[in-house]
């Protein structure tokens, strides 16, 4: 597999900052942060006052716990434009979530703000071994979403000479990896894994194609889908984390020398973990709910949100900076079957383990009387047709029960049976209980 490290001297010395540098520049930008937010943001002031708090009490880091937190539905109660703290004639560019329930939450940029994002999203392919001159394929979709704007603007900004694809068209995808031959490409885990097999189906080699690098997020994906799609297209996938509140993609990223996790840039977003319960900030190394503060937006500063997704805080390996672990799931995602809590990532290291079976799966949830039942679907790989199905499927039971401990049950099905995402992030998850 060819592997490309970044040439330390390219770093941006942030990057190569000692622990106390970084702290100084984090606290000056949080002040002024929670300033400003303070000043311009009604939301806030009302928050810190009910509170208690002030701007002028965040004296250390420590003390930003002192500070309320902030959620989806506080956004939502401010829809569409009243979290800015500049007027919206200032606002350059807007972006909204996907929000699969009522109304998106809407993300506003000043000229500044998509500057720095640009230049975070470059760092992070710097990181992942891109390099000016490189193509990149950009594969994500472009609109409200932020992954397909926010990987281009980025793209360009290291030099790269980008293909704005979009996603979507997996047929005409295949043919412009293979005419124009990108270095890297940036798109879902998922669509990446749906693209793989168009090659196969157009009679293609995925192991022949040029990319080298894969920067991959926007949707949990494990160790095993990692290799899976490592193996079967011989490059290397590195992790890429952000969400709309925050930015977009490039909130963190992981170094292709390490594979160790997404450094948070940390110069730009102050990250804590939190018991997702009670709201008390864990140490690092402890699991629980990512929370993160801008250090430096304008258009929209945010103070401690919510993420809701499930992490770590690990320790700064290649970068100065602190690393997160996989994203487990959300935890609006989590699924509570008998008492037991599982994640669609468990049951998705499970599944792609297994030599038999595609790298596709989906989780069935209902609930038939008082209890839930948990109906895991995958397919066997195309050419394993000497396998029995249901063999293969007890298999896979009995490591559920093993590894999760809840009693699922296991539909091993045809090559190609279950619903391909057709350009973003794929639907791992059936919930029927409400039907
Ligand atoms: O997904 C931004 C993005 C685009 C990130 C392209 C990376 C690449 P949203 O649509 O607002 O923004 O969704 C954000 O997606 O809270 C996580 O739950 C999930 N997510 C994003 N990146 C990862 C990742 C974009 N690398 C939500 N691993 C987040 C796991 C991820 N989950």
């Amino acid at each position: 597999m060819p592997v490309r490290h970044p040439d330390p001297s390219e770093l941006e010395p942030i990057e190569r900052a000692s622990a106390d540098e970084l702290q100084a520049l984090q606290l000056e930008r949080l002040q002024t942060t929670l300033a400003r937010a303070y000043a311009h943001v009604p939301h806030y002031r009302e928050a810190f006052d009910a509170r208690g708090v002030h701007p002028g009490d965040c004296r250390a880091l420590a003390d930003l716990a002192r500070f309320p937190l902030t959620t989806k539905a506080d956004l939502r109660a401010n829809y569409p434009f009243g979290m800015f703290a500049v007027p919206r004639q200032q606002v350059v560019r807007i972006h909204a979530s996907s929000g699969t329930t009522g109304k998106p939450t809407v993300v506003g940029y000043t000229q500044r703000d998509i500057e720095i994002w640009a230049g975070l999203v470059a760092r992070s392919i710097r990181a992942a071994g891109g390099r000016a001159g490189d193509i990149v394929h950009v594969a994500y979709g472009y609109g409200l979403f932020t992954g397909g704007l926010g990987a281009h603007y980025g793209a360009e900004r290291l030099g790269c000479t980008v293909v704005p694809m979009s996603g979507g068209q997996t047929e005409k995808q295949v043919q412009l990896i293979v005419d124009f031959r990108p270095d890297i490409i940036m798109v879902t885990p998922s669509y990446m894994q749906v693209i793989i097999e168009q090659f196969s189906r157009m009679g293609l080699d995925p192991r022949e194609m040029s990319v080298q690098v894969g920067i991959f997020g926007a949707e949990p994906w494990t160790a095993a889908m990692r290799d899976g799609i490592e193996d079967s297209a011989a490059l290397d996938a590195v992790d890429i984390y952000g969400l709309s509140e925050v930015m977009g993609p490039g909130v963190a990223s992981e170094c292709i020398e390490t594979k160790d996790g997404s450094v948070v840039w940390e110069d730009h977003f102050y990250p804590e973990i939190i018991d997702p319960d009670t709201g008390t900030v864990l140490s690092d190394g402890s699991a629980g709910e990512l929370v993160l503060t801008t250090l430096t937006r304008e258009a929209q500063p945010l103070i401690r949100y919510r993420t809701r997704d499930l992490t770590r805080l690990l320790p700064p390996t290649a970068r100065s900076m602190r690393r997160m672990g996989r994203i487990v799931g959300r935890t609006d995602d989590m699924l509570i079957i008998r008492g037991v809590n599982v994640y669609p990532t468990q049951v998705e290291e499970i599944v792609l383990r297994h030599d038999g079976l595609a790298g596709q799966y989906q989780l069935v949830v209902t609930r038939p009387g008082a209890l839930d039942e948990l109906a895991v679907r995958c397919e066997l790989l195309p050419g394993r047709a000497d396998l029995a199905p249901d063999r293969v499927a007890a298999e896979v039971r009995e490591r559920i029960k093993e590894l999760i401990g809840v009693s699922a049950s296991v539909e091993v099905g045809a090559p190609g049976t279950i619903e391909r995402t057709s350009a973003g992030k794929a639907r791992r998850v059936i919930d029927r209980r409400g039907a």
